[in-house]
């Protein structure tokens, strides 16, 4: 049997109570419908194990991190026919920073608690590797985390939208102390990224010129909640993520939008203003919905695998290929058809990152 993968999760959300859900999915039963790698560098799905999680909502701190994920307003796709035992982990208060801004703090009470030393927590707890699923916008808090993560001594993932992991100086230190590093901003399994960037390489592969193209997002998550009032850095991730494949100057646009009614259901929509041959007119528009965030931790699964890889392995610093295949805004941007056989050689051992 392999060791235990000792996670420490930031933000017990949407994301985090659909990886919550999904472990549990896993460990009670044997299939490999939904995931990438059932086993990956000699870890199953079910060795990553939460050690300790941080949270401001009154309704989750201090509750079994089993039970916070149901707290309100999270309202995540709820996984039939599972049992959800307790962790025996409760939810640990985390420092507020700029986590609740006004129109996320109407939907909850800031726990009273006083904020745990974050640095101590991960210490005691014995993290090895940290999953930073804040509410988009939230620098400041984002950057205490990690910062906490570097000092003691635990590997870090991004999956918001902060430059964090492209932040240079944040990633020598990282290297420098030998912690592992992926980021920033998870793009999900099969999420508006991901689908948008394959029709653009189809398109760039065959000919086709892109004249104009969108994605236009909505769910009725915090998350879009939050995206409608503070989402710029989320907006730079996603059209950059899709200009960056594209060899000219080309019209980008993504954008979000709130729907209460539809929860963590999350609708894209992608719209290509085209030519084809002797510059004749093509329009594509088409649609996903999915479950935004089991699509987050169907990614999650992998990149705390990949982390405790490189720690295994003694390598520190920026994980070149689990950070393009895995994240919107790498350090460095690579297709994705490349960036998964990279990833692969990384797993094979076949590559240092
Ligand atoms: N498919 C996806 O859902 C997806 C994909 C890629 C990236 N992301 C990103 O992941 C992040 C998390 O998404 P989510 O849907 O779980 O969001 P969410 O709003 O449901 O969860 C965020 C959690 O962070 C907590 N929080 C706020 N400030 C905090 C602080 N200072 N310390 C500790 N906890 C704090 C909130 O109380 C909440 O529980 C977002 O930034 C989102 O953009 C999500």
């Amino acid at each position: 049997m392999s060791e235990k993968i000792r996670l420490a999760i930031v933000g017990v959300g949407n994301c985090a109570s659909a990886l919550i859900q999904g472990l549990n999915y896993y460990a009670q039963g044997g299939d490999t419908i939904g995931l990438m790698h059932r086993e990956l560098g000699g870890y199953d799905v079910t060795d990553i194990q939460p050690v300790v999680a941080f949270d401001i909502n009154a309704r989750k701190v201090g509750q079994d991190l089993a039970e916070a994920i149901f707290a309100p307003p999270n309202n995540a796709y709820r996984v039939p026919d599972i049992d959800l035992p307790a962790t025996g982990m409760k939810v640990s208060m985390g420092p507020v920073a700029d986590g609740a801004p006004p129109h996320l703090a109407r939907q909850m009470d800031i726990a009273a608690q006083e904020p745990v030393d974050v640095v101590t927590a991960l210490q005691d707890a014995g993290a090895q590797v940290m999953l930073n699923m804040l509410p988009t916008g939230s620098a400041k808090a984002a950057r205490l985390y990690a910062q906490a993560a570097l000092e003691a001594g635990v590997a870090y993932i991004n999956g918001m939208p902060e430059l964090i992991v492209c932040d240079e100086a944040f990633a020598r230190t990282a290297e420098e102390r030998n912690l592992p590093l992926i980021g920033d901003d998870v793009k999900s399994q099969l999420g508006g990224t991901i689908l948008h960037r394959a029709l653009v390489e189809t398109m760039l592969d065959r000919g086709i010129h892109i004249k104009k193209t969108y994605q236009l997002n909505y769910a009725g998550n915090t998350d879009f909640d939050n995206l409608v009032h503070r989402g710029e850095s989320k907006e730079k991730t996603k059209r950059g993520a899709v200009e960056a494949l594209i060899p000219y100057e080309t019209d980008v646009s993504a954008a979000f939008a709130h729907v209460p009614n539809m929860g963590d259901r999350k609708t894209a929509r992608f719209y290509f203003e085209l030519a084809n041959f002797s510059n004749a007119p093509i329009i594509v528009d088409a649609k996903l919905e999915v479950e935004d965030s089991a699509n987050f931790a169907g990614i999650a699964v992998d990149a705390i695998r990949c982390c405790r890889v490189a720690l295994d392995r003694g390598i520190g610093g920026v994980l070149t290929s689990a950070s393009a295949y895995f994240c919107k805004h790498p350090a460095e941007q690579i297709s994705d058809e490349e960036a998964v056989k990279m990833l692969e050689e990384f797993i094979q051992g076949t590559r240092e990152r």
